[in-house]
């Protein structure tokens, strides 16, 4: 495999494709904030590895550590008991792709994986999973490696009019062999007591953001923790609000 489709919908198996049938546009009620869902089972095993071994002949050069420790005093520095607070801390690499300023830009359309995230099929997946019509979506690769992380946080940006009310993220996960485990946690009725498997090969979650969530640190198998790597294709999708929309 020397690139991606041009349409995510070329990666998926016949379950995948039954999917995408049996959703069609409008058949589920509107999401909410706090939506979340896993669409496992969709690719076969041999697509999958065909883009992980792209992913990391071609992309991962490409990223860039992306971290943000606990802050220095957040402990010393307390006065009050129980007054303790967390930023959103993180763990991880990194590769933004909204325009052609960024650097990675080209080398990623390259192998057609900008082309491949703004697709009109994985837009329509993204709408039939949320009951949605979305916008055109920002694409994103983030790469998890061993002990890489996400705190609690949720995502919320109130500064920002256009997603204020929320928005859709949909990651598509591969997750190679060397990797043991790795869980996304989230909030159900304000404790944060949800938990599923986001070591998928293939599979697709879908999030209505903003709520609470954070991922777990990867854990590799025994031995292989230089080999583990979870890759997370990303489109991050605006809500469409008007009659019409982006091309
Ligand atoms: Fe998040």
């Amino acid at each position: 495999m020397r690139s991606f489709p041009a349409e995510f919908s070329d990666l998926l198996n016949s379950k995948g494709r039954k999917w995408m049938a049996d959703h069609t546009a409008g058949s589920r009620p509107p999401a909410r904030n706090g939506f979340f869902e896993l669409i496992d089972g969709i690719m076969d095993p041999a697509t999958a590895r065909s883009c992980i071994g792209l992913l990391d002949r071609s992309l991962y050069p490409l990223l860039r550590p992306y971290v943000d420790r606990i802050p220095r005093g957040s402990i010393s520095g307390m006065t009050r008991n129980y007054s303790e607070s967390l930023p959103k801390t993180m763990s991880m690499k990194t590769c933004i792709l909204l325009s052609r300023r960024f650097r990675e830009f080209e080398p990623a359309e390259a192998i057609g994986l900008v082309s491949m995230l703004r697709s009109g099929s994985l837009r329509e997946f993204a709408e039939a999973s949320t009951g949605l019509r979305l916008e055109r979506p920002s694409p994103q690769v983030i790469l998890y490696e061993s002990g890489d992380y996400v705190g609690p946080h949720n995502d919320h940006h109130p500064q920002n009019d256009r997603v204020k009310n929320g928005f859709v993220d949909l990651h598509i996960m591969f997750g190679n062999d060397a990797v043991e485990h790795q869980w996304l946690v989230y909030e159900e009725e304000r404790h944060l007591k949800k938990i599923r498997d986001v070591n998928l090969k293939g599979g697709v979650a879908v999030y209505r953001l903003p709520f609470w969530h954070y991922t777990t640190p990867l854990a590799a198998r025994p031995g292989r923790e230089k080999q583990a790597r979870r890759w997370l294709l990303l489109a991050s999708f605006e809500i469409a609000r008007r009659v019409g929309r982006a091309a």
